[in-house]
């Protein structure tokens, strides 16, 4: 098992860009190999016949556990029987301590609740609004660049991650202070760091009570994380959450069928989920985006001619953000080959037969989003980047569970829309301002962490472009 490269994988073509990716084991790991490989990086656990067959149950697994790719199959689960299907206990277990009953994780009655009174909070014209105060966070990172004139790399991952934090502070936790803001962020990245650790233990059977090394760091985080967040509620709600962003609307919220109110708690949990759900996962899109524009100097100059184009040297407004396709093409792209929240996990609420399969109840049936997107029946040189396979012509001929980056059915991605305004605002406005190049030689491994990170970070050489 290795990670190829894109030098080792060169084909005839030196524009073809190859990037890493995992190289998956020939045959499903034996039980005493798994966890080792699982806990360093879970991609790695996945066998080859997962990116090539609809469905795969290891045996190694009791027959408790499929992996599912082909989109009927994920389909059903996620849309046609999801009532049958709830979310795996596995996020209920890595994200309780810290998300409470926030919407991603509560099931029944009490999700429905929330998501029809949240909705309204993500409704796509009203984010339109908050494209100003995107376009001017990335305008201060260049700002950063420029002033500071790095010498040598920067670490990308971790300015991507401060960027989209800004971006967070400045539309849903407006009344955050700096200090409170750098807690959250330091607070949730390292807490996402253990993750792995309940995630191997779910999938082994094992209960919460077994100790892990992990745990006692994890409620630390957990703890900060709220007392942080109480702060920034309390002095939301002192104002009767006056103001226009996304905390103060949320106080106002009211949920469309019975008018009820979400309590402090619940708007501290969900506000947090935000904060989790919504940071890392769009950070994580610009870093492996920004890396594939560094290898492909020809699509990067694509993008910064368009939008030269389209908004010339103006701060991006809400107006520009639709045209902006080539921008908005390289992106998916970049989410097919590297998706930013990379597995989903479901389980059997009954014993049920399951493309072709008995389950048990409880049963674990995993949606691994990274093979889905690479997967051998599903797209033509999957590993392959290459940006034209979202022109809009194209993107019509693929099922709709083929690419996923925000999941499908009624629990997808709240956030969606939010996260595609702000990931092609950012992106428009660093690639138009700033050059960015690495090493020839730079093939980070994709990591899943809840999140999918590029193992020992994504150093990149950024030059701030004079005009
Ligand atoms: C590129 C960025 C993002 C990606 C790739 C992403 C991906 C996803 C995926 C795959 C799911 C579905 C999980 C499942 O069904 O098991 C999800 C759910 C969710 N996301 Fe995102 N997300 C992103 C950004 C955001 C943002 C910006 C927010 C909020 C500000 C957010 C909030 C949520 C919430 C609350 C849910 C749970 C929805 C529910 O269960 O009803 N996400 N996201």
């Amino acid at each position: 098992m290795s990670i190829s490269t894109a030098d080792m994988s060169l084909p005839e073509d030196p524009a073809k860009l190859y990037p890493p990716t995992i190289v998956a084991p020939s045959a499903p790991l034996p039980l005493w190999r798994f966890l080792p490989v699982f806990l360093r990086n879970p991609l790695r656990a996945l066998p080859v016949q997962v990116y090539h067959e609809p469905m795969f149950v290891p045996p190694a697994m009791g027959g408790r556990l499929a992996w599912v790719t082909g989109p009927a199959l994920v389909e059903e689960i996620l849309l046609g029987n999801h009532e049958n299907f709830p979310k795996s206990p596995i996020e209920r277990r890595i994200f309780k301590p810290i998300l409470g009953d926030g919407i991603l994780i509560a099931e029944g009655a009490d999700w429905r609740w929330q998501r029809r009174t949240v909705a309204p909070v993500f409704r796509h014209g009203d984010l339109m609004a908050l494209v100003p105060r995107m376009s001017a966070a990335a305008m201060q990172t260049i700002e950063r660049w420029r002033t500071g004139k790095p010498v040598g790399n920067v670490r990308i991952d971790h300015d991507m991650t401060d960027l989209t934090f800004d971006v967070l502070q400045a539309t849903i936790f407006d009344g955050a202070t700096e200090a409170e803001a750098n807690q959250l962020k330091l607070h949730i990245g390292a807490y996402l760091e253990h993750t792995s650790w309940d995630i191997a233990y779910e999938i082994l059977g094992w209960p919460e009570w077994v100790w892990h090394p992990a745990r006692r760091p994890m409620l630390r985080h957990a703890e900060r994380l709220e007392q942080t967040m109480n702060g920034i509620v309390a002095r939301a709600r002192a104002v009767d959450w006056r103001g226009d962003g996304l905390t103060a609307r949320l106080g106002r919220a009211r949920d469309p069928e019975t008018g009820a109110a979400m309590a402090d708690g619940q708007i501290l949990n969900n506000l947090l989920t935000f904060a989790a759900a919504g940071h890392e996962t769009t950070a994580k899109a610009l870093t492996w985006c920004l890396y594939l524009l560094a290898r492909a100097p020809e699509w990067q100059a694509q993008v910064r001619q368009e939008v030269m184009r389209i908004a010339a040297h103006e701060p991006l407004r809400a107006e520009h953000v639709e045209q902006l396709q080539i921008t908005r093409m390289v992106l998916k792209e970049a989410m097919r080959l590297y998706p930013p929240a990379p597995v989903m996990g479901r389980k059997a609420r009954e014993a049920t037969t399951f493309g072709g399969h008995r389950f048990s109840a409880g049963s674990m049936l995993v949606i691994p989003i990274f093979a889905v997107h690479r997967h051998r029946k599903l797209w033509v040189d999957a590993d392959r980047f290459d940006p034209e396979r979202f022109t809009p012509e194209r993107s019509q001929s693929y099922a709709r569970t083929q690419f996923m980056p925000f999941g499908f059915g009624p629990r997808t991605c709240i956030g969606m829309s939010f996260a595609m305004i702000e990931a092609v605002v950012l992106l428009a406005t660093l690639v138009r301002d700033v050059a960015f190049s690495c090493d020839a030689s730079l093939a980070p491994e994709p990591v899943s962490r809840v999140t999918l990170r590029p193992k020992d970070g994504m150093p990149l050489a950024v030059r701030v472009l004079l005009r």
